[in-house]
């Protein structure tokens, strides 16, 4: 404890960026799965018995191992081995509890005789390592941590540890981001888009779901209001649709703010042209009419969005095709950023489209959509499906029942196939449909069953999910601090590069 509040203090004096994490495990393996990093971010501090009463203290990288025969060599001695706890005890370490930063002190106090840095600790950035207290590893800049231990030697003697090695790629969980401008609520389009996708990858994932409200601001800066409920609409159609609050990380674009900062330092990577060409873009901008004035925030939104992805350094994107040429844009500057500062700051995310479902509105326009009027929502009552089932498009040549029908571009038939699991029945209803022999009332009714029942615990879940939207609220300012902590890796990564660190 005396040596975590020397540790505290020391920092706080000196003025120097650190953070401290919960771990609840000392296992190397167990911290670095739970802070998500990799092995070569963590730095062990090893304390060794040689010569006979001597002590030294050694650190080590966490994705490298000590070669025994260097570390003799080096010191002059075949009499080298791990302090034991006793030793460790006489020395004033807690066995289990080193930290790099009480090394100097014991070297200061004559406890300890060398301090031995390997070269590998060099080409490290963020560094985790002990804070001698149980429950907490610390995190501090190498370059941070190299200044406050004036007295070591630089040396060479560790080898790779082959196990960690192995699996430094797979310790971090591929990450997931994707998002929605929060602008309304989610409707049955949605559930086969994106939502039902994206339940499955937060199995597999570590998944961020971004809610994008900075972004929907731009194209309704006039109206906060239906933005901010519109956050709360999409949690509760998150949570509806199955996704679990513990499991994904959905999170508040303008709750992270380190995001804005990273869009500038990307910014110098893209060019006003490159945006202006940009086919999703240009497109929206019609449809906003906003030729002639489109707002800055618009039109530098898909950089802004390459920022989302990159704040997390995503490797899978999961959008609608529509997004392409704003992932594409994402992977340029993304290389772009990394040739011009040598350094591997980011990944190449990458998007993903999914098995793209076509889900036409009710009144049979191929896309659903609040300003159609022609959606089917997860919130819509039993009723409301109903009435709008009932009234779902189907063949307009077809006037009586003993017409025969067309099945193709019928949506009652579009929706059988994606809602209705008994397959017989579907067959037989398209059967009889063309041959003229059923009526649209029987096969609304069986539709209507048929999406009742996939809808019924949807739009259960939903009802509980309004009664603890402040829950859910709640969740998703959290998951924005964990992403902010990420960013601000990610940021600090990108001035260092950048030669912009004070
Ligand atoms: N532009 C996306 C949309 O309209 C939303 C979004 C914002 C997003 N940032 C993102 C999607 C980052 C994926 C990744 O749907």
């Amino acid at each position: 404890m005396k040596h975590f509040e020397f540790i505290k203090d020391l920092l706080e004096k000196r003025n120097i960026k650190h953070s401290f994490h919960k771990v609840s495990s000392l296992s190397i393996d167990e911290i670095v799965k739970s802070l998500g990093i990799k092995y070569s971010e963590g730095l062990s501090t090893l304390i060794f018995r040689y010569g006979g009463d001597k002590y030294v203290g050694i650190l080590r990288r966490d994705d490298k191992n000590i070669d025994s025969k260097k570390l003799k060599k080096y010191l002059g001695t075949s009499r080298v081995s791990f302090a034991s706890d006793e030793e460790l005890k006489s020395i004033g370490f807690e066995p289990g509890l080193a930290s790099p930063l009480v090394l100097d002190l014991l070297q200061g106090e004559n406890k300890i005789n060398k301090i031995l840095i390997d070269e590998s600790f060099f080409e490290m950035n963020k560094v985790i390592c002990g804070s001698t207290s149980s429950e907490l590893a610390l995190e501090i800049k190498r370059t941070d941590l190299e200044k406050l231990i004036p007295i070591f030697e630089r040396v060479d003697i560790m080898v790779p540890n082959e196990r960690r090695q192995n699996v430094l790629n797979d310790t971090r969980k591929k990450r997931i981001l994707t998002g929605d401008r929060p602008t309304g609520k989610l409707h049955i389009g949605h559930l086969f888009g994106s939502l039902m996708n994206r339940v499955k990858f937060q199995e597999e994932y570590e998944t961020f779901i971004l809610i994008a409200n900075i972004h929907a601001l731009s194209d309704n800066r006039d109206n906060p209001e239906k933005v901010k409920q519109s956050i709360g609409e999409l949690l509760c159609d998150y949570y509806a649709s199955g996704l679990d609050f513990d499991k994904s990380t959905v999170y508040i674009q303008s709750e992270v703010p380190e995001t804005h900062e990273i869009f500038m330092y990307l910014s110098n990577f893209v060019s006003v042209q490159q945006l202006m060409h940009n086919p999703t873009l240009k497109t929206e901008i019609k449809q906003n009419n906003m030729e002639d004035s489109t707002p800055l925030g618009f039109f530098i939104y898909p950089t802004h969005q390459a920022a989302d992805i990159l704040c997390v350094n995503a490797d899978l994107v999961p959008v609608g095709k529509d997004q392409a040429p704003m992932v594409e844009d994402c992977r340029e500057i993304a290389r772009k950023f990394n040739n011009t500062y040598k350094k591997e700051v980011f990944g190449q995310p990458k998007a993903h489209f999914g098995v793209p479902k076509n889900v036409p509105g009710i009144d049979g326009n191929a896309k659903m959509g609040k300003s159609l009027n022609n959606g089917i929502y997860l919130s819509d009552s039993e009723e409301e499906l109903k009435k709008k089932i009932m009234s779902v498009y189907t063949d307009p040549n077809r006037i009586h029942a003993t017409d025969k029908g067309t099945v193709e571009g019928n949506v009652a038939f579009t929706y059988h196939d994606l809602f209705n699991s008994n397959k017989e029945e579907v067959a037989d209803l398209k059967a009889r449909y063309e041959a003229g022999k059923v009526g649209d009332v029987e096969v609304k009714e069986k539709l209507f069953a048929a999406m009742n029942e996939v809808l019924t615990p949807i739009r259960e879940k939903r009802r509980e999910a309004e009664g603890k939207k402040a829950e859910l609220v709640e969740k998703a300012v959290e998951g924005s601090k964990k992403v902010s902590k990420i960013a601000r890796g990610i940021a600090d990564e990108m001035k260092e590069a950048m030669k912009i660190e004070f």
